[in-house]
């Protein structure tokens, strides 16, 4: 049976390629997509999230737009826009989708669709966590009927990417983030310890586009402004694949070296706002509550990554 999965995402490149890994997964049912600001405003997440599921002919999956701003402190975009390009899909022209989003607001989508199948369904957060966290607020019986929640977010002793201390997604919502961490839901991060060591090179992006694909261009093209910014500012000729890595916690879980213990994250509103840390010596004597991958075989996923993205390619 496919793991039945709705996913809370913020679209963006490396989102996009996490929504072309679960649609060439045959180990993952994809019943919907929420969306949330982050990467780009909610306006863009929700059209290119719309444009992509037409691209694909993944019309039958419904998008439900969230949250256009933080609990509590202001966005930036601005950010996301140089990584994502102003779009937020790189250098892709994806037509106008002529596809809408439900009449639902994502918080009030999560919610009618957990509660009506509880512990049926796997949530994947791959944006800030704002729209889970009102979820969690607004209905005291959503935390309790969501199976499990697979969280791409934080840096645990990994320095961050949007301070010298916080992931992007934890940053950009750390009071939503401390809400989720607390919620008693159970949790499996993806942090930038393992999803900065799977990179993908132009040299897979030059083996994929052997294929004379739609596919194949558009893997190249979103990834443009990322691979540009990553040689610019991180010094590496490659982009790292977050959001897609979470999908091997379903696909490949055999490749993650997972550790559980007692995380949570800053809200103190210093200089470490949005920083997670794990209780490595269990000094607070709090149980575990996060299932943290701490290490992968990067390599390798990123072989599984290309080899799923040539059958897509192929089809
Ligand atoms: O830090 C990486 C995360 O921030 C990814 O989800 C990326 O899409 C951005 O949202
Ligand atoms: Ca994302």
């Amino acid at each position: 049976m496919p793991t039945r999965i709705i996913l809370d995402t913020d679209p963006g490149a490396d989102d996009a390629l996490a929504i072309l890994l679960m649609l060439s997964s045959p180990e993952i049912q994809l019943e919907a997509l929420t969306t949330v600001h982050g990467n780009v405003t909610i306006d863009k997440t929700t059209r290119n999230a719309l444009a992509l599921l037409e691209f694909l002919n993944a019309k039958n999956i419904p998008v439900a737009q969230g949250c256009s701003l933080p609990l509590v402190k202001p966005p930036h975009q601005a950010q996301g826009e140089v990584v994502h390009g102003s779009s937020g899909m790189g250098r892709t022209n994806l037509t106008e989708p002529t596809l809408k989003p439900i009449e639902t607001h994502a918080v009030d989508y999560l919610i009618e669709r957990f509660l009506a199948e509880p512990k049926e369904l796997t949530l994947f957060a791959v944006g800030p966590l704002t729209n889970v966290a009102l979820a969690i607020r607004k209905e005291p019986k959503f935390a309790q009927a969501v199976k499990k929640l697979v969280i791409m977010g934080g840096a645990i002793r990994s320095g961050g990417n949007m301070s010298p201390l916080a992931e992007f997604n934890i940053s950009e919502d750390p009071h939503a983030a401390h809400i989720v961490f607390n919620s008693g839901i159970p949790i499996t991060l993806i942090p930038l310890d393992v999803t900065y060591k799977c990179l993908l090179t132009s040299a897979d992006i030059e083996r994929l586009n052997k294929i004379d694909s739609p596919i194949a261009r558009f893997v190249r093209d979103v990834t443009a402004d990322y691979m540009e910014f990553y040689l610019k500012y991180e010094g590496f000729a490659g982009c790292a694949l977050h959001d897609p890595l979470t999908v091997a916690a379903i696909i490949a879980p055999e490749l993650l070296t997972f550790e559980s213990h007692y995380v949570n994250v800053d809200i103190s509103g210093g200089v470490s706002t949005g920083k997670t840390y794990a209780d490595f010596m269990k000094v607070t004597k709090k149980p575990a509550n996060i299932k943290v991958a701490l290490d992968v075989k990067g390599r390798e996923f990123v072989e599984l990554f290309i080899e799923r993205m040539e059958n897509l390619a192929k089809q």
